[in-house]
């Protein structure tokens, strides 16, 4: 495996990646609706030429190939090895779709390549996002443009905001997290996405909300499916991050509060959690200023 030099690429190849391809089947059916609600927003036509940046393990670009067809094409890239592997396993034979290795903000992209950028929940982890987006640009046509999907707050999304809620006196209290730090919430603030996306030199950037309930946890029955939502809140996402280094006496009192702020959400044989996203589209000018 490739040296990895920044926390994400070394996070993105380690737990978080390892996280992923373990529940790769649920994370896609819980983002399919958020990936497929950005997919709308893009409007791939046929025979269009896509980078799907940090495609994770592929399902957003699979739906892209199917939309821009034979006689378009599809590049996935993301700093994940072990995603991109998920990824390359999934893809039928005979898909315009491609999967590469990258960090996104710094590979080598064809120039003008693209007539879209697009990411479901893939363009937040940039330790320099107007540099990123200046470099992705350049492998974008002139009139080109760009989709994606990212949270918005915590305070709106309740799958992170009721476990760290939950865990609130358990848990010793630590500094909050820097809002524009790297992570999946850095992209909350649709100014800052503004300046990102203006400074990285696009146009007629726009913020449509998409809110929907997710089904964070599934199984046979009512108990199971909140012991999977506890279980996917413990190994994945900002709460497993809080929890890394605390005692098994903590862990255990956090499972309870959390798992008792878990069954007060509605569901049968799943736990639905409300989920809160920017689709956010901009445009690369007719006359590129590269
Ligand atoms: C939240 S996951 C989303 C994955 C995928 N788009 C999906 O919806 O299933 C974020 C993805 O971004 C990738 N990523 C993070 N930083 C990246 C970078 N600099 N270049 C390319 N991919 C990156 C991660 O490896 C991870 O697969």
């Amino acid at each position: 495996m490739t040296e990895q030099k920044t926390y994400q690429g070394a996070d993105w190849n380690g737990q978080s990646g390892e996280y992923w391809v373990a529940n790769q089947a649920r994370l896609d059916a819980m983002f399919a609706v958020f990936g497929q609600a950005a997919i709308e927003a893009a409007a791939p036509a046929t025979g269009e030429r896509v980078l799907d940046v940090g495609c994770g393990a592929g399902a957003s670009s699979l739906a892209l190939a199917a939309r821009v067809g034979a006689g378009g094409h599809v590049l996935g890239v993301d700093i994940s090895e072990p995603l991109i592997g998920r990824a390359r396993e999934l893809a039928p034979q005979d898909t315009p779709v491609l999967f590469q290795v990258a960090d996104a903000s710094n590979a080598e992209l064809p120039e003008g390549a693209f007539d879209m950028l697009f990411s479901r929940f893939g363009v937040m982890f940039f330790d320099d996002p107007t540099g990123a987006f200046t470099h992705m640009r350049r492998a974008l046509r002139p009139g080109g443009r760009v989709a994606f999907i990212c949270w918005r707050g915590v305070a709106e999304n309740d799958w992170v905001r009721l476990p760290m809620g939950a865990i609130q006196g358990i848990v010793p209290l630590t500094a909050p997290p820097d809002p524009e730090a790297p992570g999946p919430f850095s992209f909350a603030d649709r100014g800052r996405v503004t300046r990102i996306l203006t400074a990285a030199g696009f146009t007629d950037v726009t913020f449509a909300p998409f809110d929907v309930s997710i089904p964070f946890g599934e199984g046979e029955t009512r108990d199971a499916a909140i012991d999977d939502a506890v279980r996917m809140a413990f190994e994945g996402g900002p709460l497993s991050l809080v929890l890394a280094q605390q005692s098994d006496d903590i862990r255990t009192q956090a499972s309870a509060a959390v798992r008792a702020a878990f069954a007060g959400l509605p569901g049968e044989r799943s736990v639905m959690i409300d989920g809160a996203a920017w689709i956010v589209t901009a445009r690369n000018p007719a006359a590129s200023a590269c």
